[in-house]
């Protein structure tokens, strides 16, 4: 019997929890407190000089968060009122928001059916002579087609921007993505693969845009002047510590979610009615910050039930398989009046057709945690899925 229906849930012993604390934590955090230097500082400057040495990228800064670490880089580059900024409506919020911040207008382009990134084809339809920009963005940590987004970006003389929030660690045709594109942003918020609790990061080859989010963390000065107005939102020496510390266990964390994804991908993969997102051959690491699963909407449809109800209960079995986005543009925020006069336009939500399907109909993920844990939590996430499948009938 289904647990949802009182019987036994196939899964009692959970997932491994996040964020995972280490000693070397602990000690860098207190050799802070007793340096007497709180603030931004030699921590932060270890941080950036390593973490760009290592994506192989010319500039870094670490910032309080990922919202404001896409807002500087659009701002860097000039963007902002009047201007047309293309993002996927299937991502977290701050895509959009950072975009409205910078005064900019959000334009949907919609998702690729395979992966749920942005779809390059689409991006090409939704080109104006207005567009500045394009905010590609690693969904659960796959990159997005660099390749063709590149390609386009330069054709048609546009700034390609990454918004690696979910991506620490992907790399794309054997380079990192925070080398690819104009810039590559990156959130540290506590639920990513690479955590201070809140932060942000961002990288670039580009000297000019560098020179100019070094002027915004530093309050808008050079050469003694005030010259843009900007805040400083450089993370503190307590994020720079422990984002230190946790970095340290990155490369063998994403080792060990690789090695999972592709095994659960595998016993998805026997499965007619649900698979794992498609997987370019062209990405060298995939930062699996979500593990995103899609179902068969018309295979669900014939047997009766409905993306909602087979969550529900396989929840129940001790599985958390959670849907994912609902389209940005059925947010209140994106028509509010406040909005409108931030940006001077209004913000185009007609429904995107695959996007629509994926938030309604198809899409859904597991944490990254969920990735941390054995081989036998792998067969139960898929044994649940095959056993809910089994009783279907019964949740119609
Ligand atoms: C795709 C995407 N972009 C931007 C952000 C914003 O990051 P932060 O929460 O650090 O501001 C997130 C965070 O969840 C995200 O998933």
């Amino acid at each position: 019997m289904l647990a949802i229906h009182g019987g036994t849930p196939l899964k009692t012993n959970g997932f491994p929890g996040w964020p995972q604390t280490t000693a070397t934590d602990r000690e860098a955090l207190i050799q802070t407190i007793r340096s007497g230097n709180w603030s931004s500082g030699e921590k932060r400057a270890a941080f950036e000089s390593r973490f760009a040495n290592d994506c192989g990228v010319k500039h870094c800064f670490a910032v309080a968060n990922g919202t404001v670490s896409l807002e500087l880089i659009l701002r860097g580059l000039g963007i902002g009122y009047g201007d047309e900024v293309i993002l996927p409506p299937y991502t977290f919020v701050a895509t959009l928001s950072s975009i409205i911040f910078a005064g900019a207008t959000p334009v949907f382009a919609d998702i690729d059916a395979g992966t749920y990134n942005i779809s390059p084809a689409s991006v090409e339809e939704k080109i104006t002579e207005k567009t500045r920009a394009i905010v590609a963005v690693a969904i659960a940590g796959c990159p997005p087609d660099l390749d063709a987004l590149s390609e386009i970006a330069k054709r048609r003389g546009v700034k390609l921007i990454v918004d690696a929030a979910q991506a620490v660690g992907a790399v794309w045709n054997g380079v990192s993505i925070c080398a690819l594109g104009d810039a590559a942003s990156i959130s540290c918020q506590n639920s990513k693969n690479l955590t201070c609790g809140e932060g942000g990061i961002i990288t670039t080859n580009d000297d000019t845009l560098a020179d100019a989010i070094a002027t915004m963390l530093t309050g808008g000065t050079k050469d003694g002047q005030y010259v843009s107005v900007a805040q400083d939102h450089t993370i503190s020496e307590f994020q720079a510590s422990v984002l230190l510390s946790q970095y340290e266990k990155l490369a063998s964390e994403m080792y060990v979610r690789e090695k999972n994804a592709a095994y659960l991908a595998g016993r998805l993969a026997a499965l007619d009615f649900v698979d794992a997102a498609a997987y370019d051959a062209r990405i060298t690491r995939h930062a699996y910050h979500l593990f995103l699963v899609r179902f068969n909407a018309e295979k669900l449809a014939a047997r009766g039930v409905h993306r909602d109800q087979l969550l529900a209960a396989i929840q129940a079995e001790g599985v958390p398989l959670v849907n994912g986005y609902v389209p940005l543009y059925t947010f209140p925020c994106v028509t509010s009046d406040y909005t409108e006069r931030q940006i001077g336009a209004k913000i185009d939500t007609t429904p995107l057709p695959v996007c629509e399907r994926a938030s309604y109909e198809e899409g859904c993920w597991l944490y990254q945690a969920c990735l941390l844990g054995t081989r036998e939590d792998m067969d139960d996430i898929a044994d649940a899925i095959i056993k809910v499948w089994e009783h279907a009938d019964e949740l119609k």
